[in-house]
Formats: C-alpha cells, structure tokens, sequence
C-alpha cells in the first residue's frame, strides 16, 4: 500500500527503514523522500511508526 503518493513510498519500505534506524518524519523524509512534497502523508506515517516496536541488540536479558 502506498502511503506516500507523491514519493511513490508504500508500507513496506517505511518498515524497512524504521528498522534500519529511521525512525521520525525527518529521518525517513531525507531517506526515502516520504512527506516532503504535499505534506498529506506525514500524519499517517508519525502513527505508523509510533505502532512499530523498537527492537534492542541487548542481548543481556536471559
Ligand atoms: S503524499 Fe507524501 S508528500 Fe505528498
């Protein structure tokens, strides 16, 4: 699914750069280009991200 039109930005590529460490508007805007033509899709996005987990490399929980 396309979230960002005027970037042609879907779903999945927003996932994949939130987990690589992307993860605000700003970050992903300058990565992928997301929200920085019309605007419309930032609200979506902001939300998205806040629903995705973030997963540590702490490894020294048992
Ligand atoms: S829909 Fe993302 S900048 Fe227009």
């Amino acid at each position: 699914m396309y979230v960002c039109i005027c970037k042609q930005v879907t779903e999945s590529k927003i996932l994949e750069a939130v987990e690589a460490g992307h993860r605000d508007i700003d970050s992903l805007g300058a990565t992928l280009g997301l929200g920085t033509e019309c605007g419309t899709c930032r609200n979506f996005t902001s939300e998205l991200i806040a629903t995705i987990p973030v997963i540590t490399s702490d490894r020294s929980s048992p």
